[in-house]
């Protein structure tokens, strides 16, 4: 609430983040698990009898790799920084405060990642063999760093574990429950995704020549032992997460019209359905190497898209209500003011970024919607309101508002009588009722009682 809001029509501030993050998860675990496939392959090749047609391969397999990760990779590295400061300012200045230290030995890993590849690429033919798998295995170590960096902050999100706001126990924050978990599981991702990125590299050499099955089941050995191990990550890395978690995965989420909406079972399913997907199809290459395409590798690391699509989607869903858990809602309040005290407050009197309104107009209403509700919801898009809010009947929404957090993936409703009745009307308005906030706060008495009221009266 220190903050201005970033109201994005359609989509809503967290898809924007979502959808760049998406494809930054693919290419970033490319380019950690593709360092690792060229120290090994360069081992490999030189043990082989047509070594030197490997190698000239595995030149064709660093260019793709150097223009996949380091454009798309850093572009959407940045865009990350720059969606998520608009979408949860709070959020990312916590970040930045608690983990300074973490995030200057990333920037510092980045950069020597670039310099090393650039050497490694540019030195192909300059630099005696030893030099070159010695520079491979240098990025290979440096990238790995990062991730071991950047997997402290993540997890802290979901389980900030022994860190609180008074301790500020960076330590126990960064190694939290989570971290050694999901650090395995990203390591074996991203040894699973420098194979399948291998295939469609691999895709365009000629069918007839021999290199091609030799190549294709040399990376088959990088995906079908991590496709295995994927699992076995995810049941340790889902043991850690908040019970709050577990069961909402499991019972699903009050969803529209009080129906069930299993997003996060759905999420979840998605991304075992891709790695089971992953495993047929990688087996079917190691069968049928001179098969393999380009068009069918690509879709093959398509599918991996989608299995990432759905554990993020999971893992954003899991750590619903908070951004970062049991400390800060995703919409800016700190769990240490969910108070009934400071709740029940105007609630415009505690934000700074809003213009001048009128109380009881549907102007503050769409002010409190904005401020409250836009971090997870949309108007008429990405978990809209006009549908949700369609049945709504004026007391009902007034009355619910109390109680949404109930839901358990929402924050409680901050505010008093007079937000909430504005708020309603907004709400209303979206399904195109006029309703008066003032009639929602004092609503006028019912025909029933104003008979009964009459009957009174008139009786003796
Ligand atoms: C932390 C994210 C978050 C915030 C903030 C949030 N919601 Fe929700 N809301 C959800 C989720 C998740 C669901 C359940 C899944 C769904 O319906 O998509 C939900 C569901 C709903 C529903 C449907 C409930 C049902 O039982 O069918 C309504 C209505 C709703 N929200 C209104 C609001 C309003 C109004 C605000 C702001 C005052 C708000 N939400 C703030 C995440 C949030």
């Amino acid at each position: 609430m220190n903050y201005p809001v970033w109201d994005v029509p359609g989509l809503g501030a967290g898809l924007v983040v979502a959808i760049i993050a998406i494809f930054h998860v693919l290419v970033s675990h490319i380019a950690v698990g593709g360092g690792a496939f060229l120290f090994v392959a360069e081992l490999w090749a030189r043990r082989q009898p047509e070594k030197e047609r490997i190698l000239a391969w595995l030149k064709r397999y660093v260019v793709f790799f150097l223009v996949f990760t380091t454009v798309f990779g850093a572009i959407t590295g940045v865009g990350i920084w720059f969606s998520i400061q608009l979408a949860s300012p709070e959020a990312t200045s916590l970040l930045i405060h608690q983990f300074v230290f973490a995030w200057a030995i990333e920037w510092v890993a980045f950069l020597g990642e670039l310099t090393v590849l650039y050497l490694y690429y540019y030195g192909w033919s300059a630099n005696p063999e030893r030099r070159r798998v010695l520079l491979a295995g240098a990025y290979f170590g440096i990238a790995w760093m990062s991730l071991v960096v950047i997997n402290g902050i993540l997890t802290f999100m979901l389980t900030p574990g022994g860190w609180t706001l008074e301790s500020h126990d960076i330590a126990a924050g960064f190694f939290n429950p989570g971290y050694f978990p999901a650090l395995g599981l990203r390591t074996v991702v991203m040894f699973l995704l420098a194979g399948l990125s291998a295939f469609v590299v691999a895709g365009r050499i000629d069918a007839k020549d021999s290199l091609k099955p030799r190549i294709v089941r040399f990376a088959a050995y990088w995906v079908i032992p991590a496709a295995v191990l994927i699992p076995l990550f995810s049941y340790a890395y889902w043991a850690t997460l908040p019970s709050l978690t577990t069961q909402l995965a499991q019972e699903g989420v009050a969803g529209l019209a009080g129906g069930k909406l299993e997003v996060m079972a759905r999420a979840l399913m998605l991304a075992g359905a891709t790695a089971v997907l992953i495993l047929v199809g990688t087996l079917s290459f190691a069968v049928r190497p001179r098969a393999v395409t380009m068009g069918a590798a690509v879709a093959l690391l398509g599918t991996a898209q989608l299995g990432i699509a759905g554990a993020e989607f999971f893992r954003e869903m899991a750590r619903k209500p908070y951004v970062v858990h049991g400390v800060l809602y995703s919409n800016a309040l700190w769990a240490k003011e969910a108070k009934p005290a400071t709740l029940t407050k105007p609630f415009l009197s505690r934000a700074h970024w809003h213009p001048q309104t009128q109380p009881l107009t549907r102007a503050r209403g769409e002010w409190i919607y904005r401020l409250q509700c836009a971090s997870c919801h949309t108007r008429g898009g990405y978990r809209s309101l006009e549908q949700r809010t369609a049945t709504w009947t004026p007391e009902f929404g007034f009355k619910w508002l109390e109680t949404m957090n109930a839901t358990g993936v929402m924050p409680p409703f901050q505010g008093d009588a007079e937000d909430r009745a504005a708020l309603t009307s907004y709400l209303l308005s979206l399904n195109g009722r006029k309703v008066d906030p003032a009639a929602i706060l004092n609503p006028p008495p019912s025909k029933a009682a104003v008979v009964q009221a009459r009957l009174e009266e008139v009786t003796p």
